[in-house]
C-alpha cells in the first residue's frame, strides 16, 4: 500500500493546533512531528492548509426503500459525494420491516453496502419488541458492533416505535451499554394536522411543513427524554430543528440527564421561506422535521457553540424532484422526505459557522467529527488525528471559493437545497484509510473499497 507525508499542515483536532508534518503507511497514520524524514511513495505539500480528521457523518439514508420508490444516492454514489466533501465515513441505518428479524434486515443492508467507497457502519432501527428483540439486540452490539439503536416516534403508520416497546428497547439498550437515539415528532398528531389540511384541500408541498409544527417536535422531544429519563438510560435525539426542543434538551441536561442533540446545516441555514418558491419547487425541501421559520435557527447555532448540542449531521436522502418527489403532486403526503446534503457540510459549516465566528476552528473538528466518533464508537480509530489512527484526513484550502449547485454536485440528485449559497474554504486532498481519493478536484475512488466498522460502546457515555 502507498506510504504518504504530508507536509507542513496546521494540523487541527478537538483539542489542539499545531504545524507538523504526517506519515502514512498501511493505510494509519505512524508519525506526525516537525520535520519528519521518512521517504514516502507520495509527498504532498500542505502548507497553508488546514489538516482535520476525516468528517464523520452519522445520519445518511443511501438507497432508503421509501413510498415504493429508493433514495437516489446508493452506497457508492453517496460515499463518494461524501469523500469529494470530506466526509471519510457514515453511519446508515438498518430498517427492519415489521415482523422481520434485525439481524435479517442486517444482512440484506450490508450485501447493498459492500459497494460503499468509504468506510460506513450502521445504526440498527427497532421498530418493534417481540420475544426475539432483546437477543438480536444483544448480537448487535455484541457480533456485529452495532452499539446504537434508532427509534422513530414519527412515521406511526409504518416504522415508528408504541410506548411499551420503546420502554423495552430502552432498558436493553442500557443492560447492553448501547445508546438509543430517538427521531421526535409525535407520530399521533401528525396525521391529525394532515387531515385537517387535505380535507380543505391544502396539498401543496408547502402544507408538509404546516402539518409538522415545532410544538409536536417539542412535544416528541420531551417524551423521548421523559422515558429515557424513567429508565435512566444515556440518549441521542436526531435531527433537532427548533428553540423548542433545544430548550427541552437544554433542560434535562441541566437536570443531570445524559442527553445528546444532533443538527444538521439545513436547519441551521435555511428559514421555511423555502416553501413559498412557486409551482412544485418547494416539494425539494420537503423532509422531516421540516425547515423552521425564522428565529430557530439562531437557537441550534447559540447550542452548538454552548456544546447542548453536540453533533452535525446531514440526514443525507436525496430523491429526484422529477421522478421521485413528484409522486406526492397532488397530496404532500406522498412527496419522499428527505434531501441531499452530505458533500456540502463541511463547506457550509466552514463558511457559515467558523468564518462567522458562530464555531471555533476546534468546535468545528469536534462536532463533525469527533464527537460523532466519540458517541458512536469509532474513537480514537477515527476522529481524531494521533498515531495508530485510520489515516482519514482532509487537507482543507481556506481560501477556495465555491457556489453550491446541484449541476457540480456529485450526489444524484437534479435539486440542491443549498443551491446558491457561496462557500469558502473546501478540501484539496481527502485521504481515506491512506490513500487520497480526492485529489484537487478528482474523484479516485474504487467501488468496494470502503470498510464495515465494528464499532463498539460509544466511550463518552
Ligand atoms: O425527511 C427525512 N429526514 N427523511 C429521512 C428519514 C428521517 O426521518 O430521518
Ligand atoms: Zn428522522
Ligand atoms: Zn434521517
Amino acid at each position: 500500500m502507498e506510504s504518504l507525508l504530508i507536509k507542513n499542515g496546521d494540523i487541527v483536532t478537538a483539542i489542539d493546533q499545531l504545524n507538523a508534518d504526517i506519515y502514512i503507511e498501511n493505510g494509519l497514520i505512524q508519525a506526525i512531528g516537525k520535520d519528519l524524514d521518512f521517504s514516502a511513495d507520495r509527498q504532498i505539500d500542505a502548507q497553508g492548509h488546514y489538516v482535520f480528521p476525516g468528517a464523520i457523518d452519522a445520519h445518511v439514508h443511501l438507497e432508503l426503500p421509501v413510498m415504493d420508490t429508493v433514495s437516489a444516492d446508493d452506497f457508492e454514489t453517496g460515499t463518494a459525494a461524501g469523500i469529494a466533501g470530506g466526509t471519510t465515513s457514515i453511519i446508515d441505518f438498518v430498517t427492519p420491516n415489521r415482523g422481520q428479524s434485525l439481524l435479517g434486515a442486517l444482512h440484506e443492508r450490508k450485501d447493498a453496502a459492500r459497494k460503499a467507497v468509504s468506510d460506513y457502519a450502521f445504526h440498527m432501527a427497532v421498530i418493534g419488541f417481540d420475544p426475539h428483540t432483546a437477543q438480536e439486540m444483544e448480537q448487535c452490539v455484541i457480533n456485529e458492533g452495532i452499539p446504537s439503536f434508532k427509534t422513530f416516534l414519527a412515521y406511526k403508520e409504518t416504522i415508528g416505535i408504541e410506548d411499551q416497546a420503546l420502554i423495552e428497547v430502552m432498558k436493553t439498550a442500557k443492560k447492553l451499554g448501547a445508546l438509543v437515539t430517538s427521531h421526535c415528532e409525535n407520530g399521533d398528531l401528525i396525521p391529525e394536522l394532515q387531515k385537517q389540511l387535505i380535507d380543505v384541500g391544502k396539498t401543496d408541498p408547502q402544507y408538509h411543513a404546516q402539518s409538522r409544527p415545532s410544538f409536536i417536535e417539542e412535544e416528541g422531544t420531551h417524551k423521548a427524554i421523559t422515558f429515557a429519563r424513567t429508565v435512566g438510560v444515556p440518549l441521542y435525539i436526531v435531527h433537532v430543528t427548533c428553540r423548542e426542543a433545544v430548550e427541552t434538551i437544554i433542560k434535562a441536561r441541566a437536570a443531570g440527564q445524559t442527553v445528546f442533540g444532533e443538527t444538521c446545516p439545513q436547519y441551521l441555514l435555511l428559514d421555511d421561506s423555502v416553501y413559498d418558491k412557486p409551482g412544485f419547487q418547494s416539494a425539494a425541501y420537503v423532509m422531516s422535521p421540516p425547515i423552521r421559520p425564522k428565529g430557530h435557527q439562531k437557537s441550534l447555532w447559540e447550542a452548538l457553540k454552548a456544546g447542548q448540542i453536540q453533533t452535525v449531521a446531514t440526514d443525507h436522502c436525496p430523491f429526484q424532484l422529477h421522478g421521485q418527489k413528484d409522486m406526492g403532486k397532488d397530496d404532500f403526503r406522498n412527496i419522499p422526505n428527505g434531501a441531499a446534503g452530505i458533500e456540502n457540510r463541511l463547506a457550509l459549516m466552514y463558511t457559515y459557522g467558523v468564518l462567522e465566528q458562530k464555531l471555533t476552528l476546534k468546535q468545528f473538528v469536534e462536532v463533525n467529527s469527533t464527537r460523532p466518533a466519540q458517541l458512536f464508537g469509532m474513537y480514537p480509530q477515527k476522529g481524531t488525528i494521533c498515531a495508530g489512527a485510520d489515516a482519514d484526513l482532509v487537507i482543507w484550502n481556506p481560501d477556495t471559493e465555491n457556489t453550491i449547485s446541484a449541476k457540480t454536485c456529485h450526489h444524484r440528485c437534479d435539486t440542491s437545497i443549498f443551491e446558491g449559497f457561496q462557500t469558502k474554504g473546501a478540501p484539496t486532498w481527502v485521504i481515506v484509510n491512506g490513500k487520497v481519493q480526492w485529489d484537487e478536484g478528482n474523484l479516485n475512488v474504487e467501488r468496494g473499497a470502503g470498510r464495515y466498522i465494528h464499532r463498539n460502546p460509544g466511550s463518552s457515555l
